[in-house]
């Protein structure tokens, strides 16, 4: 797994394990932006709150992201209007520039040294027949209170015909924001953990939760901020499209005036400086493709440095790594109570806006377990009903998860012990007829797992550039020897020896193609 650039400055995980039984008023299952900034606001309405990160803060994509902080929504506002209504559109804008704010107070509340900056963000088209779209998106933001305009081209590209500028966005840097809100509620009496999973959740009254280290936590509510829903639930997931966006650093000669760029292409693209002091290191990410189902990663790390190299004098490539985002088949995030439960609360599908829709998630999140009003609250409740522009969306999601969990179990594996496989390399193979993920470390060591997702079965594909196991179903992600990194799945690829007798042959197992899109309990998350 390739590291972010934001790991540069913040690396070591400074916070405990969980290693005793814990009662509080909130668990908060993820030390992402939604976990964190719900536990300080929790905490600040008198919640007792306790965080349980799994890996390190920010280990799941709060610290893989490109951190645009915009109300500039990867849906057009027409698509939004025409599924929730004008009032819709205009609420979910005014919810995202509410968390621009709230993270610009934190920040200078806190004195955070996170380089929080007010810039522009430019959506630009290099397409003429795309302009009038603009022109109508730039309408209906100005009609939702948004500083925006339209202008021809971009300073820095002659490609542009078009862009609208957004006034008043903002960028930062992700891990150090998690780290100060992560001091802040340490500081104010809440607890944060890192290296402590989540095993198992129910619901009730109280909520129990177990961890990876033994302890219990009880507590009156739970908040699963874990980008996707861990445990055995698949409602939710069936309403959510799992993307891998690639990004790179590159150093230019040319940089454009601070901001945040996005383009209108299919897949977007998108660029920011990595900070206001390197203005010559960019961000670049997009070439977005479908969770799991891209067998030659490269390409789209190729494809993005064409990109790069078309649009700015790049003198070199000096990182590149990749992240999960969530796509909601309606287009809004699945914010509020978890459907069919009482007291277990989600915040989801944030698309690529994921730092600011985090923290509509946490606000609101934050004002439903106290039981306030919300005024956002109908527009992403997860129990809303679909707009029917939707159900084509939904079906062909779930009809490609029942496709990718048969047919991947009948793909073909080449029949070895994994001889040939260099060190740093993985690959499915067929070992006594038993399909097997294998992966070789740098010592030379060989590791073999069972590849069948933990949290529905799914094989997993291997990806050779960011050395990831990859989940086509629902977005789950491990590392090269098996450990969960992100999305629903809550346990580790189960290793194999192998000596091991061998398993019945993939081929002959029972084709419960409905399996993945049975309807679990969902009053409860344990290990699948
Ligand atoms: Fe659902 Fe893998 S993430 S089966």
């Amino acid at each position: 797994m390739q590291e972010s650039v934001w790991r540069d400055e913040v690396a070591a995980a400074g916070h405990p394990r969980l290693e005793r039984n814990l009662d509080v008023d909130v668990a908060i299952v993820g030390g992402g932006i939604t976990g964190l900034t719900a536990a300080l606001l929790l905490q600040r309405a008198g919640k007792s709150v306790a965080v349980l990160e799994a890996r390190r803060l920010g280990d799941g994509t709060t610290g893989g992201t490109s951190a645009h902080l915009t109300v500039a929504l990867d849906q057009p506002l027409s698509t939004l209007a025409s599924r929730f209504g004008e009032d819709g559109a205009r609420r979910a804008v005014e919810s995202c520039r509410g968390a621009i704010d709230t993270i610009g107070e934190l920040c200078a509340g806190l004195g955070l040294d996170c380089d929080f900056q007010r810039v522009p963000a430019f959506r630009w088209t290099e397409t003429p027949a795309k302009v009038p779209h603009l022109d109508e998106e730039a309408r209906r933001y100005g009609e939702a209170g948004v500083l925006v305009h339209r202008q021809d081209g971009l300073p820095y590209s002659s490609l542009a015909v078009a862009a609208l500028r957004f006034e008043h966005q903002a960028v930062f840097h992700p891990l150090k924001y998690l780290e100060g809100l992560a001091a802040a509620v340490t500081a104010e009496g809440g607890h944060v953990f890192e290296r402590t999973r989540v095993t198992r959740w129910d619901d009730g009254r109280p909520c129990r939760l177990s961890v990876s280290t033994g302890a219990t936590v009880t507590a009156n509510d739970v908040v699963l901020a874990t980008h996707s829903p861990i445990g055995l639930l698949v409602s939710l997931h069936t309403r959510l499209e799992p993307l891998t966006s690639y990004i790179l650093v590159a150093r230019v000669d040319d940089p454009p005036p601070l901001g945040l760029y996005f383009d209108t292409a299919a897949p977007y693209h998108y660029i920011r400086a990595v900070s206001p002091a390197r203005p010559d290191l960019l961000v670049i990410g997009g070439a977005d493709t479908k969770h799991g189902h891209e067998t030659d990663t490269a390409a789209c790390y190729t494809r993005l440095a064409e990109f790069a190299r078309s649009r700015f004098s790049v003198r070199a490539i000096e990182r590149r790594w990749s992240a999960v985002l969530f796509e909601p088949v309606d287009g809004l995030p699945f914010i509020g109570r978890l459907p069919g439960t009482q007291h277990v609360w989600v915040s989801t599908g944030y698309s690529g806006t994921g730092l600011t829709y985090g923290t509509v998630g946490a606000q609101l999140l934050a004002d439903l377990i106290q039981g306030h009003e919300n005024g956002w609250a109908d527009l992403y409740s997860p129990s809303r009903v679909k707009p029917v522009a939707a159900a084509r969306r939904f079906v062909v999601e779930n009809a490609s998860v029942a496709y990718r969990w048969v047919a991947d179990r009948l793909a073909p594996a080449p029949s070895d012990r994994g001889e040939d496989l260099p060190p740093g390399d993985g690959k499915l193979a067929r070992v006594k007829g038993k399909k097997l993920a294998l992966y070789r470390d740098p010592t030379g060591k060989l590791h073999a797992m069972s590849p069948k997702c933990t949290h529905a079965g799914c094989i997993v594909q291997w990806n050779r550039d960011d050395r990831t196991w990859d989940c086509p179903c629902h977005g789950g992600r491990f590392d090269p020897q098996g450990k969960v990194i992100a999305g629903p799945p809550m346990a580790d690829l189960r290793p194999v020896s192998l000596e091991e007798e061998a398993a019945p042959d993939e081929r002959e197992a029972r084709p419960a193609a409905a399996e993945p899109l049975r309807p679990e309990p969902e009053r409860r998350g344990e290990v699948g």
